[in-house]
């Protein structure tokens, strides 16, 4: 099933060089698998013509209040059992109008007349967007209950750099998707690690695993979609960080340790799904060691165990263990969570999860065990942060 399966949403398309994303974004939506219509201003056809946007959406573009297309009040239908109005690019005109309550064209008449959420996603030169002007009519629009995207800062169009770039057509979709889950775990603090550990032997050289971190980003995200704040702490990955979440990037064991217990007071859950190396080097050589001796022993010392530290503290939030066996799964993952005495540990064979898009998991709690579709890593910890929030209130 695909993200926005069976969604409608309304995206407006306004007067702005970012206009050639929305075109991106449509692409986008449908391909999640969204009904798209859209409302397409006479200055955003400035921009990018409406064939296109018909093109992609499969669907007639909306461009004036008075061409109906036969449909009656397209201002009102429009909105009519829509999911969601996005408008991307939000210019700053727009905006205006929009916090002054403006219907003066079909986009502000449908965002007037809705009867679901509006997203805006602005979009315009740095100095345009930090004129109190701009800023008040945010304001004001955050307090009507509009949700803001953005913007992004870095190189604009006009050649100047700073705030007011609009988000990429991926992260607004990414955004919406977000906006649009049930926000059961509000008011929650959840704290995850991911990624493995690396153990330096030398300057150069450690003792690592192939934990991609993809399984524990993804659990991030999909703890921030269900509206809890969630807080990552990251072995080295090359991953970006889900919108929303905040990050802790660490290397070693000890140093993610550290970053746990500093992380952890007022934290409601805490899962461990970092491939933590059990052990370490017993010494780090200064330079690196170099080539010579036939045979060499490595002594190592074992790491301490975050997960059973943290779930054995007299003020211990809700646990969550995982665990990566390549054969015996049910065996070996109810004994880590019986023997770390945790509610609830998802086991997963390494030929199913390490590394990859797609996982495969068992989740074990009290109760015995409860196989999860197989699925995309997003798809799959969705249904964990589902299982754990169902946890979460009968233990409320
Ligand atoms: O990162 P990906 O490529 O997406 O792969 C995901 C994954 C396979 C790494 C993930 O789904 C997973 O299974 N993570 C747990 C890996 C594992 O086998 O951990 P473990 O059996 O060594 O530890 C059991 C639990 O204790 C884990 O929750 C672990 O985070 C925690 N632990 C372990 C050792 C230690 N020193 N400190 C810990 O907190």
């Amino acid at each position: 099933m695909s993200d926005l399966s069976g969604k409608r949403i309304v995206l407006g398309v306004t007067g702005g060089v970012a206009a050639y994303k929305a075109a991106e974004l449509t692409r986008l939506l449908v391909k999640a698998g969204a009904t798209v219509d859209i409302a397409l201003t006479e200055a955003g056809a400035h921009f990018v013509g409406a064939a296109t946007f018909q093109a992609l959406s499969g669907r007639p573009v909306w461009s004036s209040l008075w061409d109906d297309q036969g449909r009656g009040m397209a201002h009102i239908d429009l909105s009519r059992g829509a999911d969601a109005v996005l408008v991307a690019p939000a210019t700053a005109d727009f905006l205006s109008r929009l916090a002054h309550g403006m219907a003066n064209d079909l986009l502000t008449t449908l965002c007037l007349a809705r009867d679901c959420p509006l997203l805006v996603a602005p979009a315009m030169n740095r100095q345009m967007w930090h004129q109190p002007a701009t800023q008040r009519n945010l304001r004001q629009l955050a307090a009507d209950g509009v949700a803001v995207l953005g913007p992004a800062s870095g190189e604009q169009a006009c050649g100047e750099v700073g705030d007011g770039r609009m988000l990429e057509a991926g992260e607004l979709l990414d955004a919406l998707v977000a906006f649009l889950q049930p926000k059961r775990l509000a008011g929650k603090r959840v704290l995850l690690t991911a990624g493995p550990t690396f153990e330096a032997l030398d300057p150069v050289r450690g003792l690592t695993n192939s934990s991609s971190g993809k399984m524990g980003f993804a659990l991030a995200r999909a703890f921030a979609e269900a509206g809890a704040a969630v807080t990552v702490v990251a072995g080295p990955v090359g991953l970006p960080t889900p919108m929303g979440v905040s990050r802790l990037d660490v290397v070693s064991a000890l140093q993610m340790r550290e970053a746990v217990l500093a992380a952890l007071p007022g934290a409601d859950v805490f899962v461990g799904v970092a491939a933590v190396a059990d052990y370490r080097p017993a010494v780090v050589a200064a330079q690196k060691i170099k080539k010579g001796a036939q045979q060499r022993t490595l002594e190592l010392i074992a790491n301490p165990d975050i997960l059973a530290e943290v779930a054995a503290g007299a003020d211990a939030p809700f646990c969550v263990g995982f665990a990566a066996e390549s054969e015996r799964l049910a065996e070996y993952a109810e004994a880590k969570r019986r023997s770390k005495n945790l509610p609830l540990l998802v086991g997963n064979l390494v030929q199913h999860g390490l590394g990859g898009d797609r996982n495969e998991v068992v989740l074990f709690d009290a109760r015995g065990a409860h196989p999860l579709p197989a699925g995309e890593k997003l798809m799959v910890a969705r249904a964990i942060v589902t299982h754990i929030t169902e946890m979460l209130i009968c233990t409320a």
